[in-house]
């Protein structure tokens, strides 16, 4: 199963093992990692999934879509080029190791 790192606020690092097909979100809430609200469940309507991705990982998803892309413009914190949206990213073998940074706030 691949691995996703997640970086918390603090700066500790949680480490899960994702079933494959399932969002990085989804691991995040069914591993208790604090940091990701997800207030919609996944549907992409929320932006409270906010996170960071690791550069060496960025260029390997796809880009968001469009809804992905205009909830971008309204997330809490900092966009940064690297924002993405966690309930969008499925996980995958090719995803292993995959890092994520949380960040100060998704509210
Ligand atoms: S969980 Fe709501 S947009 Fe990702």
């Amino acid at each position: 199963m691949p691995t996703i790192h997640y970086i918390l606020k603090d700066g500790s690092t949680r480490e899960v093992e994702a079933k494959a097909g399932s969002s990085v979100m989804e691991n995040a809430i069914r591993h208790n990692v604090r940091g990701i609200d997800a207030e919609c469940g996944g549907c992409c309507s929320c932006a409270t999934c906010h996170v960071y991705v690791d550069e060496a990982f960025f260029d390997r998803l796809p880009p968001p879509d469009d809804l992905e892309s205009g909830l971008l413009e309204v997330v809490a914190a900092e966009r940064r080029p690297t924002s993405r949206l966690s309930c969008q990213i499925a996980m995958s073998a090719a995803l292993d190791g995959l890092t994520v940074r949380l960040p100060q706030t998704q509210i």
